[in-house]
């Protein structure tokens, strides 16, 4: 079948972090963004704003709010109040300033690892204290363990952090464990903030996304990062949104916005409202074409000797195990090969890569190939 995805869009000089970033012959499969057109519903409404011709200062409108609660509705199965809803440039902005508006110098928090990089260095540039817990695999998926994290809180364990689904490794937290990790967190009197930004790229078939607020009992000491951003395919545009029904928490989270942190721009505003309201179809075909890649790609890698890697259960970013290669730095010899994948460094560790598969499958069989033939040389 031809899909839409299929298509090529040259996105030489257009200023890509992920094209650019490396020469011309080599494939980029790193940064996470995928290589497809939002859909044509964003593209118009965008279009329509943009003939408007005045970009004045914007606010989240209501009807934006009432969208992305009818969306939260209809995707999760969460009722929420259009209150519980403050919008940021960025997710990553969420993520510094759990850590910097929920913490005082001298707290501790807790990090998942390998994780993406953002968890780290939010910790690490605020100058908290922070311990990492490790998702071993448990049959098949990485997940955290109850016991490894009563090891690890301190009497001054502030903020739990949690990426849902785990970027990477692609694990979707079930309710039992989420339940488990709420009742760890009331018991420590801990925060949670919980990273969703993977959560409407869910690739098999029958799981589903719980947000972390949704769990009872923990809806005072919690809340969900979220963004389309990823799933439409338009993180250059910068719009996250923060949930939290608790307004003192939120009220302490989010008292420098509009200071020094600047409102999203009004394009973001635009695209995600048009991406809610008629982006379903388009959303349920990219899942289909994310889920071959997905299956293209964990079958071309099991095939290599040397390399492994788990099921990814959702994200477009495989996380793949390089270390029965004994290579000191298996990111380096695949570029050589012509793939610029992450490092796994990055993540935590270097004898991983991870692998954007959110591209045409006739390019990402050519990177395979290619890191086939590295492997095998
Ligand atoms: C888990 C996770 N959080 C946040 C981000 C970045 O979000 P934003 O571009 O909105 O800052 C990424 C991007 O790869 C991610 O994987």
């Amino acid at each position: 079948m031809k899909y839409l995805f299929d298509q090529i869009i040259n996105r030489k000089h257009s200023d890509s972090i992920r094209w650019d970033k490396y020469g011309p012959e080599v494939i980029p499969l790193w940064v996470a963004d995928m290589d497809f057109q939002s859909p044509e519903c964003v593209v118009r409404a965008l279009r329509q704003r943009i003939d408007h011709g005045v970009y004045g200062y914007t606010y989240a409108s209501q009807s934006l709010k009432e969208s992305i609660q009818a969306y939260i509705k209809r995707q999760y199965n969460w009722d929420i109040e259009t209150s519980w809803i403050h919008f940021l440039p960025s997710l990553v902005t969420g993520l510094h300033l759990s850590v910097r508006m929920l913490t005082d110098v001298g707290d501790h928090v807790l990090i998942p690892g390998p994780a993406y990089h953002h968890f780290r260095d939010a910790v690490v540039g605020a100058g908290r204290d922070y311990s990492i817990y490790n998702l071993p695999l448990q049959e098949g998926r990485s997940t955290f363990s109850i016991s490894q994290l009563e090891s690890l809180v301190k009497p001054n364990t502030r903020l739990l952090m949690l990426c849902n689904p785990h970027n990477p490794g692609g694990t979707v937290f079930t309710k039992v464990e989420l339940a488990s990790l709420s009742q760890f967190a009331k018991q420590h009197q801990l925060i949670i903030c919980s990273d969703e930004i993977h959560a409407d790229l869910i690739l098999d078939e029958g799981l589903q996304h719980i947000p972390i607020g949704s769990i009872g009992g923990v809806e005072e000491r919690s809340f969900s990062l979220m963004s389309l951003n990823k799933t439409f395919n338009f993180p250059g545009l910068g719009l996250a949104w923060v949930i939290c029904p608790n307004p003192q928490l939120s009220q302490q989270l989010l008292k420098d916005l509009h200071t020094l942190i600047p409102s999203p721009n009004l394009l973001s505003y635009v695209a995600t409202q048009a991406a809610i309201e008629h982006g379903q179809a388009w959303h349920q075909v990219l899942i289909q074409y994310l889920r071959a890649n997905r299956d293209c790609v964990n079958q071309r890698i099991q095939s290599i000797s040397g390399l492994s890697m788990n099921h990814l259960q959702a994200t477009y970013l495989a996380w793949i195990d390089a270390s029965q290669l004994h290579w000191d730095n298996p990111f380096e010899q695949f570029l050589k090969a012509g793939v610029a994948l992450s490092p796994g460094s990055q993540f935590g560790n270097a004898q991983f890569v991870r692998l954007n598969f959110g591209t045409q499958r006739a390019l990402l069989e050519k990177a395979l190939d290619r890191i086939e033939v590295a492997c095998n040389s």
